[in-house]
């Protein structure tokens, strides 16, 4: 019999988190401050993270030692098992070998949990009371909610109000855990305030949720703010991923051609693929793929240039793709995949071609998603459907090259509380979204005042 699945001993937990800053070809940009334009220091972050966390943000060491009390934590569902998706080949007809990594085992689903428990940690032992966050699908809103209530800290969540009404299981799992789970845009903050002022029934965004959490986190000194994303220290807690999934592939005796990801903010992609391109700062051929939605295009339509994290600008400018801080993408049911900006981090290995991007439209994910259920079994998160689309599209691609290509793809979670979505896609009632340009240009305008990187792209806008 073949072997299925891969799984590492507790004991070969890795740790340390690998930090990619310390090979990057060319170093990240500075972030700058909303207000005055200058590269923020620590004590401009001071008000919304803990320090430990802002040291990790700017730390070149190559890796980073993770302390006892979260290794401890980690066991409860790391290592992950690696798959091998024989069913998905069979059923494709293809010479591509193709493996996932399973990081749905986590309580909360998915792989939000390797950053949340790091987060609440560092909160916990630097006296932080109460953590307010953003969540778009409720995928990282349960996971902080989760691993707060591990640690005995507060939790209070915004979450994007179409997901709310969407998934009310997630707000469930929420407060279960003993979080708060509130729909943003809200009338509880300034910047919810301002959003509905102008727009009554907005379905909120990622961005404008961002802005409510860390407008409450600002204004009160025991409390934090905490994201769940594109920042260069949840990148570096999700490669505990990455890691282990090169200890799984040596055992498969495997090495992978081609390494794809769905990609919102950039965390679970980044996760499993920077230590392979490590390797391929290093030497290593390896195609790295980013899947993002057509219809939320920031790295495949958007420039590169310098914008607010959040939609109501009182986070830093960050150097990234972006289809500017007011754009509100269509409600999608991949809710983690509706932000406006990426990941500094793999932002800029996009421009050093060490990574690339694609799109692909919603009805095509869910497909991909419906096929995955019906040959490995596992329904999936409609953002991590993303990444099967691609995987799919590739396996075909390699079946008419004739090539026996190696496939890996993270597999970021399960859709066992979306199954309103699927219940939508299997009655007909989704649509693809044709996204004007008109609409991008538009939000693209109130970034055109900003300053500009020093590697400036325009996009693909005209
Ligand atoms: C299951 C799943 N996959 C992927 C994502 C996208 O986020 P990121 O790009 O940070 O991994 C999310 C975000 O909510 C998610 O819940």
């Amino acid at each position: 019999m073949e072997v299925k699945k891969i799984v590492l001993p507790e004991s070969e937990l890795p740790r340390q988190w690998y930090n990619i800053q310390a090979d990057m070809p060319t170093p990240l940009e500075p972030v700058l401050h909303p207000g005055t334009g200058e590269p923020v220091g620590p004590d401009d972050l001071a008000p919304f993270f803990p320090m430990p966390l802002i040291e990790q943000e700017v730390s070149q060491e190559r890796f980073i030692d993770i302390p006892e009390e979260i290794l401890e934590k980690y066991l409860i569902w790391r290592p992950t098992p690696l798959y091998r998706a024989y069913g998905l080949e069979k059923h494709l007809d293809t010479p591509a070998k193709i493996y996932f990594k399973n990081e749905g085992v986590s309580p909360a689903g998915s792989h939000k949990p390797n950053t949340a428990i790091a987060q609440a940690y560092y909160n916990k032992i630097s006296g932080t009371k109460k953590i307010t966050t953003e969540t778009g699908a409720g995928q990282w809103g349960s996971a902080l909610a989760f691993c707060c209530s591990l640690f005995g800290i507060e939790c209070k969540v915004f979450m994007v109000k179409i997901s709310y009404d969407q998934k009310p299981y997630r707000r469930i799992m929420m407060e279960t855990w003993g979080a708060t789970c509130v729909p943003s845009p809200s009338t509880e903050t300034e910047s919810g305030r301002k959003i509905l002022e102008k727009n009554p029934d907005s379905p909120g965004s990622l961005g404008i949720a961002i802005s409510e959490a860390a407008e409450a986190a600002a204004l009160d000194e025991d409390t934090k703010y905490s994201l769940g994303s594109v920042l260069n220290h949840v990148l570096l807690h999700q490669t505990v991923n990455g890691l282990e999934c090169q200890k799984q592939m040596a055992i498969a005796g495997d090495y992978p051609d081609m390494i794809i990801g769905c990609v919102g903010g950039g965390s679970n992609f980044a996760g499993l693929c920077l230590p392979f391109v490590r390797d391929k700062i290093n030497g290593k051929d390896i195609d790295i793929l980013g899947v993002e939605p057509a219809s939320c295009p920031t790295m495949t339509r958007g420039p590169f240039a310098y914008d607010f994290g959040d939609t109501v600008q009182k986070l830093p400018l960050a150097p990234m793709y972006t289809l500017g801080h007011s754009f509100v993408p269509a409600p999608i049911h991949a809710g983690g995949l509706r932000y406006h900006g990426m990941s500094p981090i793999v932002s800029q290995l996009v421009l050093d071609n060490l990574i690339r991007a694609e799109s692909v439209q919603q009805l095509e994910t869910f497909q991909a998603g419906i096929t995955f259920a019906r040959t490995e079994g596992f329904i999936s998160a409609p953002e991590t459907d993303h990444a099967i689309a691609m995987v799919i599209r590739e396996a075909i691609k390699a079946k008419e090259e004739g090539k026996e290509k190696v496939i890996l793809f993270n597999w970021s979670g399960h859709g066992l509380v979306d199954m309103a979505a699927y219940e939508s896609y299997l009655s007909g009632q989704l649509s693809d979204h044709a996204l004007p340009e008109e609409e991008i240009r538009r939000a693209l305008e109130d970034i055109a005042p900003l300053p500009k990187p020093k590697q400036y792209r325009p996009g693909t806008i005209s």
